[in-house]
């Protein structure tokens, strides 16, 4: 039987943070051997935002490089810029022409961009249906994410299955994908609390380093609780992100230490901030030796479209065909 294939984006729209580190990128890489992988950089999408060209050349680089560095096989996954494949727009306009409005209002990334009275463009309404064409053009059958998108593949799901209804003569032109997603990870909350978002300004970066790795790390907001006071890991945003970095032994041993008193916040930041240097450090080597070689990357990416665009290709003449535009 064919593998299952997983497929994934993450907005170029600054640099990847611990939330996508936790929350999709080790997920998604952890399927690359059991999955055949196509993961990408969603530049498109980041556009709803991102109007200045040369941060989205940077932060494409940098999201492409930190996939490598943190251990994207490129032998085996499909490594590409969203852009590579432009069949990409034309799935995306011929599900727009089945989906209606009133499903799109009542979309995540609409809803934010209203809630914080953001700019709403065409883009950023339509911003499912573009993301649904992503999941639905290589024929995905699994989409790692994070618990905010999970409403996003949803819908991708029931465009793929009201496309089928409406013209697969009983056939699956499109195949129905499922989001997955680790619960222990689904929402990693950022220094404020709320979930860690290059939107809310409250993210620990995945290549900090030294002093700015640690002010980050202090500026994690606590309760106001005294040194003395025995204190409760649970409710902890400090705690929370150590638990997804530090060994069983050592959440244990700080668990003891919180609900023991005489251990205040700040030495819970500073063992935070070593189990982070300890965990970024491989991977930022690799990501310096990466930045020093533009051409391997540049490679990587050529072959990652390529493979892309040969299963866009097949999809897409499907597609045409099914709606009557061969
Ligand atoms: P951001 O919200 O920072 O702009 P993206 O929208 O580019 O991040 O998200 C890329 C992937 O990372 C998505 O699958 C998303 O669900 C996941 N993700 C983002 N932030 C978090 C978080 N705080 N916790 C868990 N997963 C997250
Ligand atoms: N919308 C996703 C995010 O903000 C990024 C994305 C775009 C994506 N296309 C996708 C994720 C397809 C999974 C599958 O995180």
């Amino acid at each position: 039987m064919a593998k299952a294939r997983a497929l994934t984006g993450i907005q170029p729209s600054g640099v990847p943070h611990l939330g996508n580190l936790k929350g999709m990128i080790e997920p998604a890489l952890s399927l690359q051997d059991t999955h055949e992988a196509f993961y990408f950089i969603a530049s498109y999408h980041a556009m709803t935002t991102l109007k200045d060209p040369e941060a989205l050349r940077r932060n494409q680089r940098e999201a492409a490089m930190v996939w490598l560095a943190f251990g994207l096989d490129p032998s085996r996954t499909s490594l590409f810029l969203q852009q590579a494949v432009p069949q990409v727009c034309e799935l995306s306009w011929i599900l727009a022409c089945q989906v209606n409005t009133g499903t799109l209002e009542r979309a995540h990334a609409f809803k934010a961009a209203r809630d914080k009275r953001r700019e709403i463009n065409l883009g950023t309404f339509s911003y499912p249906v573009l993301m649904a064409a992503d999941i639905l053009l290589y024929d995905s059958t699994h989409v790692p994410v994070g618990q905010d998108q999970k409403q996003h593949v949803e819908m991708a799901r029931d465009m793929a299955q009201a496309f089928n209804h409406r013209f697969g003569g009983g056939e699956a032109v499109l195949t129905l994908p499922q989001p997955l997603i680790r619960e222990e990870v689904a929402v990693v909350p950022g220094l404020d609390g709320q979930k860690m978002s290059k939107s809310y300004d409250n993210t620990i970066s995945v290549l900090l380093q030294g002093k700015k790795l640690r002010k980050r790390a202090m500026q994690i907001v606590t309760d106001s609780l005294p040194l003395e006071a025995p204190k409760d890991p649970d409710t902890c945003n400090v705690f929370a992100l150590y638990k997804l970095f530090a060994e069983p032994d050592a959440v244990a041993a700080l668990d003891a230490q919180y609900r023991g008193g005489n251990f205040g916040y700040g030495h819970a930041k500073q063992a935070l901030y070593e189990v982070l240097v300890e965990a970024l450090a491989e991977p930022q080597r690799r990501y310096a030796e990466l930045a020093a070689d533009p051409g391997y990357v540049d490679g990587v990416l050529a072959a990652g479209a390529e493979r892309a665009r040969g299963i866009a290709t097949q999809t897409i003449e499907r597609v045409r065909r099914a709606v009557g535009l061969n």
